[in-house]
């Protein structure tokens, strides 16, 4: 039947895979005569395919290739082929291997075809990495997936560390696992693995799995110690800051950083946004008379950092305001009427010196003196018992 076929004959054989992926693989080949290529093993850690072989070839060449089209090939003189660490494809749509002899016509190809009911796979998952060492995945349950699937998520931070199941799942109203809080995580170099697989006492669950950048995912935190020191000759500001603290780098040339300047007056107005890949910038359009709200956000640039700006840090008011302006006039004006007073008072002592030209009385003296520190006293004493009183207004509030 198969030399009917024509030239494409195909010996299928399944094998069950050691590995704990629901899946089969599904061998051909392209060759009217019986192969020479048997025994076509995956081992899904390390990445390696081997066969038998019962003649001795040269030289062999293995393609992996993926559902999109992605692939890589290697050269080997033996029946085992190494894919190198950085390959890093994801098996959930299934992948075909291709094992070929240069020069001989002969090649076998087999696809790993994942198993399971279709539509049971869980959706749309995604993780992000939050305040340094937090990381939280999510997951939506497959729309065709049994109401009684459960979803486990295991995953590995590295090739060489080993696979480990989530500790603390989120779980939904019907203690579904959603989820996961991963509560220790600390970026490495490689790509972690995750791998969401299920089961249910109606059918086989699909499983999910796919390679992450963590530190692609992470959301920096705010930059830290942000101050601002202004001075009025020559007027300016000098801000500083201190990189957003991560779990994996050190080096302050990492990043880039935003810096927002808004004038409290005339919010509707945007400032540009200059950015900085120093840890400190000067403001040079400081006017002391405005009143300005400062915040500062990170992301990273070049090295391995996320791209995606981080959160803002809290702002900071900085200027003196029209308010204070208003307050030094009213006080400049306190001052003045004080130094009228006081003048006044000198004025009218030297006066009543001339007067007497005797040794002075103390009484009259003890009069004015009295008097004039009763005036200045209410002079400051109104101002503080002012602010006193709208202090405990806003407290009430
Ligand atoms: C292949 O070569 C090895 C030695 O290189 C030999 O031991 C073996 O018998 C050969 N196998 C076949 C099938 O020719
Ligand atoms: C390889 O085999 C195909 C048919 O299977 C044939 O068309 C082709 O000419 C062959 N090539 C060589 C180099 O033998
Ligand atoms: C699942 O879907 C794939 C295509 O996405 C299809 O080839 C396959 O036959 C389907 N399997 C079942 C059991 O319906
Ligand atoms: C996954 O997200 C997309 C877009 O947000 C949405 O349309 C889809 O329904 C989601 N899948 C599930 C299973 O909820
Ligand atoms: C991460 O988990 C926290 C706490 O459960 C939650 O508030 C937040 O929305 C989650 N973020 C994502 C992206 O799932
Ligand atoms: C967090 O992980 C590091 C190693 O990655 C480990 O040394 C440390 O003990 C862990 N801390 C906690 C609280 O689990
Ligand atoms: C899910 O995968 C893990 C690890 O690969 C395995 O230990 C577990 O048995 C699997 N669970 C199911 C339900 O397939
Ligand atoms: C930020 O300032 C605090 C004290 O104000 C200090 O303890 C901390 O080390 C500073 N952080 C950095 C990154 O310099
Ligand atoms: C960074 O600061 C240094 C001095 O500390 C200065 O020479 C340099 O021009 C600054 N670079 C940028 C891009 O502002």
């Amino acid at each position: 039947m198969f030399d009917t076929l024509g030239l494409i004959c195909m010996i299928l054989w399944y094998m069950m895979l050691f590995h704990p992926l629901h899946a089969d693989i599904q061998c051909m080949e392209l060759d009217a005569k019986e192969s020479p290529i048997t025994n076509v093993n995956v081992d899904w850690r390390k990445m390696e395919l081997s066969w038998e072989s019962s003649r001795n070839f040269t030289g062999y060449k293995c393609i992996i290739m993926d559902r999109d089209m992605e692939y890589i090939e290697t050269e080997v003189d033996s029946p085992l082929c190494s894919f190198p660490a950085e390959l890093n494809m994801p098996l959930h749509k299934g992948v075909t291997f291709t094992i070929e002899v240069p020069n001989k016509n002969i090649s076998k190809q087999c696809n790993f075809l994942p198993g399971g009911m279709n539509g049971s796979a869980i959706e749309n998952f995604s993780c992000m990495i939050y305040n340094i060492f937090f990381m939280n995945c999510t997951w939506q349950a497959g729309r065709d997936a049994p109401a009684d699937t459960q979803y486990f998520l295991y995953w590995q931070k590295s090739r060489d560390e080993e696979e480990r199941e989530c500790e603390l799942y989120i779980k939904d109203e019907n203690y579904r696992n959603m989820g996961c809080i991963f509560q220790n995580v600390s970026i490495g170099i490689e790509k972690a693995y995750f791998l969401v697989n299920g089961s249910s006492k109606d059918s086989l669950i699909q499983f999910y799995d796919e390679y992450i950048d963590l530190y692609k995912i992470e959301i920096l935190t705010a930059p830290l110690n942000v101050t601002v020191h202004c001075t009025r000759n020559p007027m300016g500001c000098i801000i500083t800051w201190h990189p957003p603290p991560t779990s994996h780098v050190e080096n302050r040339k990492c990043f880039q950083y935003e810096i927002s300047i808004q004038n409290k007056d005339e919010p509707k107005e945007e400032k540009k946004l200059p950015r900085v890949r120093n840890d400190s910038y000067e403001f040079q359009n400081y006017n002391e008379k405005k009143r300005y709200t400062l915040k500062i956000r990170a992301r990273g640039k070049n090295c391995l950092v996320s791209s995606n700006w981080g959160e803002w840090s809290e702002p900071i008011e900085f200027g003196q305001g029209k308010d204070y302006f208003v307050f030094v006039m009213l006080f400049l004006i306190a001052l003045g009427t004080i130094s009228v007073t006081l003048l006044l008072y000198c004025l009218f002592k030297r006066y009543c010196s001339f007067k007497n030209i005797f040794p002075p009385i103390p009484q009259p003296r003890d009069k004015f003196n009295a008097l004039t520190d009763e005036d200045i006293q209410t002079e400051y004493v109104n101002l503080p018992t002012k602010c006193h009183t709208e202090e405990i207004t806003t407290a009430e509030e």
